[in-house]
């Protein structure tokens, strides 16, 4: 068992038997290396008696688990209808020029993600995106390059 493995495992058995505990587990494990590493359908079925097909659907399920790092500072933008309507696509096109990276994926130097949200709950000002924890309405390249730029200053 690698120190990986070993790590799940820890994580893992200490939420046996909770109510809830797979999740919690996942989320302790995600918050732990940063993403869920490949070892944690294995360590996970093991540890809660469950199918590796179980785990996987499970992570699936759920938007908030990531099977990879992510950038320091994440963009989501909003996909859903009523900011589609707004000009969503035509946002998420710029952005996606302006940071040479399509949706969904992360910059080489692991500084920055784009990815696709569903909704944000703020519809009324579409479209809208999140750039790290901070919510931009009627967003435009500028403002979430801006936004961007605050929270590198912020890491920094
Ligand atoms: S549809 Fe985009 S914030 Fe609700």
């Amino acid at each position: 068992m690698d120190a990986v493995e070993t790590r799940l495992t820890t994580i893992m058995t200490s939420h046996v038997g909770q109510t809830g505990g797979l999740i919690t587990a996942l989320r302790s494990a995600q918050a732990a290396f940063g993403y869920l590493p490949p070892e944690t359908d294995a360590v996970a079925a093991e540890a809660f008696n469950l199918s590796r097909a179980e785990i996987k659907g499970v992570i699936s399920f759920y938007a908030d688990f990531h099977r990879a790092p992510k950038g320091r500072t994440v963009v989501r933008l909003c996909a859903a209808e009523a900011c589609q309507a707004a000009g969503g696509r035509t946002l998420q096109a710029a952005v996606e020029k302006h940071y040479a990276l399509k949706s969904g994926e992360t910059s080489a130097s692991n500084d920055l993600t784009v990815e696709p949200v569903y909704c944000l709950g703020l519809c009324s000002c579409a479209p809208a995106a999140m750039v790290g924890d901070k919510l931009v309405g009627r967003a435009d390249v500028d403002r979430i390059a801006q936004a961007v730029d605050r929270e590198k200053e912020t890491d920094a």
